[in-house]
């Protein structure tokens, strides 16, 4: 049977080298989850809820405008507005006094404000509810649905294979790569899911962690499995190397 070990040392450098990619890339998708939710804390559910589960205007209201409302009932208006399906009545009676108190000044066509954007109007019932679908705008929904099924799925195959020819106990080998696959249909689903549910953060931040976690532990096992015997987890014994 085919093993890591009787590469050639080229082979095993070129494995190698595979692995130490996917490590910086692990980090630095790290990073990016950092700089995406604007949160210092890895795993902060608050800002995985406003990102894939909220309205934008809501997300919004809670996070970058929130320095412009005027007070919290404004926020809690507008969440059971939109959880009563947003009705042009509910809108009339008290919706669209929040945003001409709080948003209007710069959000209308006509603002004269500095920090006016002519361009995102919430000065009618139509442009409110256009924030108000809940979770990833379709676009970013489909394109990350696409990167990451393809991107991730590919690179738990290429890892799970890889994995498969090193001399660990093959229980390791289906249980590591079972739970990266698991934690990206999560992940993914999550995204889906958080159109209808709040709970969908818990589905994300799980299925990612699971992700993570089985990417690096395969890269780092097969990286070391080139090279050396991992006695703990291995099934071979050593005379057999
Ligand atoms: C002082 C001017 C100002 C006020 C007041 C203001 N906004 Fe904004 N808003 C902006 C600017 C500028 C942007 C564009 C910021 C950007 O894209 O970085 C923006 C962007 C947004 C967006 C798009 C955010 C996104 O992530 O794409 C929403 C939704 C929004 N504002 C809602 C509101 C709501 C609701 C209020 C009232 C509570 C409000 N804004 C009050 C200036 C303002």
């Amino acid at each position: 049977m085919l093993r890591l070990k009787h590469l050639a040392a080229g082979g095993r450098l070129a494995v190698s080298l595979f692995c130490i990619t996917v490590l910086a890339a692990l980090v630095s998708a790290t990073f990016l989850i950092v700089q995406s939710t604007g949160s210092t804390s890895l795993v902060d559910i608050d800002a995985v809820k406003q990102k894939y589960t909220q309205s934008l205007l809501v997300g919004a209201m809670w996070g970058s405008m929130y320095e412009y409302v005027t007070e919290d009932e404004s926020i809690h208006i507008v969440e059971r507005w939109i959880a009563a399906g947003t009705p042009q009545d509910l809108y009339d009676a008290e919706v669209k006094a929040v945003m001409a108190e709080d948003c209007t000044n710069c959000h209308s066509r006509s603002s004269t404000m500095t920090k006016a954007v002519p361009s995102i109007p919430l000065t009618s019932f139509e442009d409110v509810v256009a924030f108000t679908p809940r979770g990833l705008p379709d676009g970013k929904l489909l394109r990350g649905l696409h990167f990451h099924l393809f991107g991730i799925g590919t690179a738990l195959l290429a890892m799970g294979v890889l994995l498969a020819v090193t001399d660990l106990a093959a229980f390791w080998k289906v249980v590591i790569p079972l739970a990266g696959f698991v934690g990206l249909w999560l992940d993914t689903g999550g995204w889906v899911a958080g159109r209808f549910t709040e709970a969908a953060a818990y589905m994300i931040v799980a299925g990612g962690t699971l992700v993570n976690a089985s990417l690096a532990a395969m890269a780092l096992l097969i990286l070391l499995d080139c090279w050396i015997r991992i006695p703990v987890l291995s099934s071979r014994p050593p005379h057999a190397a």
